[in-house]
C-alpha cells in the first residue's frame, strides 16, 4: 500500500478509523523531521509491532527555548516523505502549528521530578513541550505502540513514565540508537557540523566505550567512570563538556555507585551542535 498523508487531525481520525475497522492494530512513530537511519529503524520495529504503521512529522515549538534552534532545524520534507514511504510508513501525519496548538490552548502536562533534571536543567521548559506535544499526538492517533528511540533516553523515561501515570492505553516501546560507523549516534542536529568537528563528535560515543570497559572490568564508582568519560574528552578540543551523570534508569536519581542497572547521560557542545548519547548498563 502506498503512503498517505494528512494534515488536519479530523483526516488523521478518519484515517486511522479505517485502520480500526478492518482489526488492524497501529504503531506510532512521532519525530520532527530530518528523517536518518535511527527514524528508519524505528518504522522497521513498528511495521513488526502492529498492522499499520502512523508517523508524524511536527518541528514542535514548544519543546525550544527562546535560543534554541526552531527556526533553523533542518525541514528536508521531501527527503523525509520519500524515506518513510520507502521504509513502509502507511500514514504520515504532518500537522501545522494550529492543528496541535488550538486557538487559546492553554493545557500543558508536566512530569514532575523526572523534567527538570539533566536535560531539563540544561533546557529549562524542553520536556514540558515534548509531553504536552506527545500527549496531543497520541490523543489524535491513539496507537496501540508507541516508538521511540534509546537516543533520547531521558525523554523515553519520562514519557513512559507519563503514559503510565496518565493510564494511556498504550505500550511504551524503545529502539535502539543507531550509529554512523564510527559511533557517533544518528541525530538531526549532526547535519550542524563542520567536517572537523564531525570527526571530533565521536568523543561522545567514544567516552561511553571506555566507561562500559571500566564497568565490565568491575569498577563501580560513578567518579570514576565520569572521570574516564572526561578523559577521553580531554583529546577532543573542539567537543566541550555539557554534563555528564551516572542516574537510576527509572528515577534518573544520581548514583554515587552502580548497581546492577545504571544509565549514563552525556552532552557535549561540538560547534554550533549539542549533542546527547547514553550508555545503559545492566550488569553486562
Ligand atoms: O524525539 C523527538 O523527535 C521529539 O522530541 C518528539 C518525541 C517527536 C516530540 O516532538
Amino acid at each position: 500500500m502506498s503512503m498517505r498523508r494528512v494534515r488536519t487531525v479530523a483526516a488523521l481520525r478518519t484515517a486511522v478509523a479505517a485502520f480500526r475497522a478492518r482489526g488492524e492494530s497501529v504503531a506510532f512513530v512521532p519525530t520532527m523531521g530530518a528523517i536518518h537511519d535511527g527514524h528508519l529503524s524505528l518504522v522497521t520495529r513498528a511495521r513488526k509491532s502492529a498492522d499499520r504503521v502512523v508517523a508524524s512529522i511536527f518541528v514542535n515549538p514548544l519543546q525550544f527555548g527562546p535560543r534554541e534552534d526552531h527556526s533553523r532545524y533542518p525541514r528536508p520534507i521531501a527527503r523525509d516523505r520519500a524515506a518513510f514511504a520507502r521504509a513502509g510508513v502507511d500514514l504520515l501525519w504532518e500537522p501545522h502549528v494550529a492543528d496541535v496548538y488550538p486557538t487559546g490552548d492553554r493545557t500543558r502536562v508536566v512530569v514532575e521530578g523526572l523534567s527538570g533534571v539533566l536535560e531539563g536543567a540544561s533546557r529549562p521548559g524542553h520536556f514540558v513541550g515534548v509531553t504536552t506535544v506527545v500527549t496531543r499526538l497520541l490523543h489524535a492517533v491513539q496507537p496501540d505502540v508507541l516508538w521511540l528511540g534509546q537516543k533520547d533516553a531521558q525523554q523515553a523515561i519520562i514519557l513512559e513514565r507519563m503514559c503510565a501515570d496518565l493510564l494511556m492505553p498504550v505500550r511504551v516501546r524503545r529502539g535502539a540508537t543507531v550509529r554512523e560507523a564510527d559511533g557517533l549516534a544518528m541525530s538531526s542536529r549532526n547535519a550542524y557540523l563542520a567536517a572537523d568537528e564531525r570527526a571530533q563528535a565521536v568523543a561522545l560515543s567514544q567516552g561511553l566505550a571506555v566507561a562500559r570497559a571500566k564497568l565490565r572490568y568491575g569498577e563501580r564508582g560513578a567518579a570514576k567512570l565520569i572521570a574516564a568519560v572526561r578523559g577521553v574528552w580531554r583529546h577532543f578540543p573542539l567537543v566541550r563538556e555539557d554534563s555528564i551523570h551516572v542516574v537510576d534508569p527509572v528515577t534518573l536519581a544520581p548514583l554515587r555507585r552502580v548497581g546492577a542497572h545504571a544509565l549514563i547521560v552525556v552532552a557535549a557542545r561540538v560547534g554550533p551542535a549539542r549533542l546527547i548519547d547514553n550508555l545503559e548498563w545492566r550488569g553486562r
